[in-house]
């Protein structure tokens, strides 16, 4: 395999420039600008200052292979995952058939695998057919050959606490995480946004934050008891972030995502009526985001997860009760979360790396992903110039789907350039 050798580049955006060569998918050498040995074929890319990091792990993307290859495929999704600078996504169980058994989950894995653009980790539902009655042959996912380590019913709540303690303790025998969609879904029946005074203004039947903040808390109490590890999906209000520090002061081992959406948008978008605008769970309130933003610097929420999702125009582009839920996320959400959390102070580029790269890898037990930036580790890396701006159209976005609520922004951040062991899979905006 041919070197690459990347020139004048800041580890961590800190520090002055250094050169990082690769070699054999690995990082082969770290030193000072010009004191590598890299051969004269190595291919340059020229980093003129711009930030490295260990590329990024996204916890929960929706790819709709099989079976929405209108939307999206393993193909697209990994294309955008790729131009936004990820090295690793799970893909999300609610496809048709579902991801509730060994064929599809290796089917989405092998489509992973050939295209090769970014490392695809099929997740695998937790109940068959998402239906929340029978658990799936979790084992039987997880020996196969796409070697399962994350599974979820998202889009659904597993809400029966007895199915749930199962998935649970059955995740300890497996060493894998159970994800949760929080959503007590008889506190949600025909809700349609945050519950709170706009919901109610604007003619929206409301969202309880408590349909969230239940299922987290019971949750907890049940990986207590389990003594199992658990993954909250996408958290949205401020009570969750309550719940959480509580479950961790007492030791639960929970961990927790929130998406760059949920740290960026409120329910001021309501006043739109556009369903692009509508996503579950729902966006919340100006003091949910800045409670969301902080327990994502404290480290209370541990990572930041795109829950990209794409859906056609004409399951979008309805009245606002009868759209699906759901944005595109992969191509935006470095640039949401340096919006978010970079300019403001909140976090460095060092918090960058952990909470969209070291965190979600350790959470979900990948050994080749989220590593430092040194000689010998694998090399997964993303540059991003933290000085260009780009403005955001969906019909640009490597994406079937158009979906974003970003269209027309102009927002920080250009990813210049990823590797996936050693092999560059985007650069300066274009697959390689
Ligand atoms: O907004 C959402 N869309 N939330 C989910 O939980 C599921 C997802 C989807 O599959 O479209
Ligand atoms: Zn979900």
């Amino acid at each position: 395999m041919s070197e690459i050798l990347i020139t004048g580049a800041r580890l961590y955006g800190a520090g002055d420039p250094v050169d990082v060569l690769v070699a054999d998918g690995h990082i082969a050498e770290i030193a000072a600008v010009g004191a590598t040995a890299a051969p004269e074929s190595a291919r340059v890319v020229r980093a003129q200052r711009q930030v490295l990091l260990p590329g990024l792990v996204d916890l929960h993307t929706h790819l709709r292979e099989p079976g929405r290859e209108d939307t999206e495929t393993v193909e697209t999704g990994s294309a955008a995952a790729a131009l936004g600078g990820y090295t690793a996504v799970f893909a999300m169980a609610n496809t048709d058939p579902v991801a509730d058994n060994a064929v599809v989950v290796e089917h989405v894995w092998r489509r992973g695998r050939e295209v090769g653009l970014v490392d695809v980790h099929p997740v695998g539902a937790v109940t068959v057919g998402l239906a929340g009655e029978r658990l799936a042959e979790l084992g039987t996912m997880a020996k196969s050959a796409a070697g399962v380590r994350m599974f979820s019913d998202d889009g659904h709540c597993v809400s029966d606490p007895l199915l749930m303690r199962r998935a649970l303790e059955y995740s300890t025998a497996l060493d894998v995480v159970v994800a949760q969609h929080a959503e007590e879904p008889r506190l949600t029946v025909g809700a349609q946004a945050h519950e709170g005074e706009r919901a109610s203004r604007l003619g929206y039947a409301g969202w309880p934050a408590s349909a969230e903040e239940a299922i987290v808390a019971r949750d907890c109490v049940l990986a207590r008891h389990a003594g199992a590890r658990l993954h909250v999906c996408h958290v949205s209000t401020s009570g969750t972030v309550d719940v959480l520090s509580w479950a961790k002061e007492l030791g639960v081992e929970v961990s927790a995502e929130v998406t760059p959406h949920h740290l960026l948008l409120t329910d001021e978008r309501l006043a739109t009526y556009d369903p692009v605008n509508k996503v579950n769970p729902p966006l919340r309130a100006e003091r949910d985001v800045l409670t969301l933003r902080r327990a994502l610097a404290d480290g209370v929420l541990d990572c930041v997860a795109t829950d990209h999702a794409p859906h056609a125009p004409q399951d979008k582009d309805s009245e606002w009760a009868a759209a699906r839920p759901g944005m595109l996320g992969l191509q935006t959400a470095l640039s949401i979360v340096v919006e978010t959390m970079v300019r403001p102070g909140l976090l460095d580029w060092r918090g960058v790396a952990r909470v969209m790269s070291e965190r979600p890898a350790e959470i979900a037990g990948l050994p080749d992903h989220g590593r430092p930036l040194a000689q010998g580790e694998p090399a997964n890396l993303v540059l991003v110039d933290p000085d260009a701006e780009w403005t955001v159209r969906g019909g640009e976005l490597a994406s079937i789907a158009a979906n974003t609520p970003y269209e027309g922004m102009r927002l920080p951040a250009v990813v210049s350039a990823t590797l996936l062991r050693g092999r560059l899979t985007s650069l300066e905006g274009k697959i390689v």
